[in-house]
């Protein structure tokens, strides 16, 4: 179980973002849990090599939580018993992905509409596995019923819940709603874990004000995964041997051609923050050795 004595600051789910690499990295600057993208309960049971790459965990990663998503209690049954999760310390079950594909499945935070059918499948996971359960949800879907929701979760079984607390119609617009977390937080006896807008000491003090028992960070991560170690203080960071890193663990598993691909969007919002960022933007645009991006991204990085 999480050590919520401790606060824990624990990275985010985010689909398409936190490959093993970036999990890895963002566990080494302190980052006390990690979270796989989404993955499709269904899509483990038909097509497992599809998700295998997403479940690739490394050593440094210190606490692992799977993400899983789906509408069917069977396969949330069938995912948890496979081979392919079981190294994972927690799971986590998504109730709050706002992605139109996603809701018309009746999954993500469609199942915010339909607590039934969440609470059976929250049930199901939690007495087919010995290892601590989390729900991940919304503000709302159609209605914010958020209260409700909590309060179901805890009662079929979740052992704490994750609160991102935006509607589903606000998408990541406005800002999330702290009062809404504290409510939430006051309503139920699980821990509850804010999530939203946390991308600072500031924000992180705005947070902790609601009484949640830990903060989950996502966008504020991104192209910045040493804001695990400045929350906590740490010196001594190194930024561009972190980015070193997320490539070479994506090495052990991956072709050369496909990383290239995929860690473009990382490699800009690793530059994003740099003074020369536009110049820095056009020169990872015209490069085509993974090599030679790192070389550019280290000249900048001094
Ligand atoms: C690119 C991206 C992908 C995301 N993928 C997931 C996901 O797979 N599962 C999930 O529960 N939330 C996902 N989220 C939502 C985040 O986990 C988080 O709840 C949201 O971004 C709010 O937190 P933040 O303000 O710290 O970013 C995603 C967000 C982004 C930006």
């Amino acid at each position: 179980m999480m050590n919520f004595d401790k606060f824990p600051i624990m990275l985010a789910p985010m689909a398409g973002v936190t490959d093993v690499g970036f999990r890895a990295v963002c566990s080494a600057f302190g980052a006390d849990s990690t979270t796989t993208e989404m993955l499709s309960v269904r899509a483990m049971a038909h097509n497992p090599q599809k998700t295998e790459f997403m479940t690739l965990t490394s050593p440094e990663e210190k606490h692992k939580i799977a993400q899983i998503f789906g509408h069917e209690e069977e396969y949330f049954e069938r995912a948890v018993k496979s081979k392919l999760l079981q190294k994972f310390d927690a799971f986590d079950i998504n109730m709050g992905c706002p992605a139109p594909k996603i809701l018309k499945n009746g999954e993500g935070a469609a199942l915010m509409d339909n607590p039934i059918l969440a609470s059976k499948i929250i049930e199901t996971v939690k007495k087919n596995i010995n290892r601590p359960l989390s729900v991940k949800f919304r503000k709302g879907n159609k209605s914010p019923n958020f209260l409700e929701f909590g309060r179901m979760c805890q009662d079929s079984g979740a052992d704490y819940v994750v609160f991102h607390a935006r509607t589903v119609e606000q998408g990541y617009s406005g800002h999330a709603d702290y009062d809404a977390i504290a409510s939430l937080k006051a309503k139920l006896t699980i821990p509850v874990v804010g999530n939203g807008d946390v991308v600072d000491k500031g924000s992180l003090e705005e947070m902790k004000k609601t009484k949640v028992d830990g903060v989950m960070i996502g966008r504020g991560a991104l192209g910045r995964p040493w804001i695990f170690a400045q929350l906590k203080e740490r010196q001594n960071i190194d930024k561009f041997d972190a980015i070193k890193t997320h490539i070479n663990i994506l090495r052990e598993h991956f072709e050369e051609n496909w990383i290239k691909l995929y860690i473009r969007k990382h490699l800009l919002w690793y530059a994003k923050d740099l003074p020369m960022a536009s110049t820095i933007r056009l020169k990872l645009a015209n490069c085509s050795d993974l090599d030679e991006c790192l070389a550019i991204l280290q000249e900048f990085f001094i």
